[in-house]
């Protein structure tokens, strides 16, 4: 594990890439601007990001979601 991914943290780098939409099209499930609900279901959110499913008007570029796999590596401090 590099320094950089040790160094990832949700609320400077995690939370950022969460659109106001997507919270609020995902509020039934999770709020995506919390560190609790995003961590707690961090394996399933990564894999509708590399399903390219979620968001489901645009996927992510893939250095994006590489970002969300290294904190989650990490061990998503918050
Ligand atoms: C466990 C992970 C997730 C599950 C199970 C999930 C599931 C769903 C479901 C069932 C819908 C409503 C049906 C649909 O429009 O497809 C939805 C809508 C949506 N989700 Fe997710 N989602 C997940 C993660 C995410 C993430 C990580 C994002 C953003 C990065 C996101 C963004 C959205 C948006 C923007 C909509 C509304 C789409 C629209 O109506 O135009 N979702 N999601």
């Amino acid at each position: 594990m590099s320094e950089q991914q040790a160094g990832l943290s949700f609320e400077r780098d995690i939370r950022p890439l969460f659109r106001d939409k997507d919270r609020q099209r995902m509020e039934w499930a999770f709020d995506l601007w919390r560190y609790e609900d995003v961590k707690e279901n961090a394996p399933a959110i990564l894999q509708r990001l590399e399903d390219g499913d979620m968001p489901c008007d645009e996927s992510w570029p893939p250095e994006r979601i590489e970002q969300f796999r290294s904190w989650m590596q990490g061990g998503m401090a918050a």
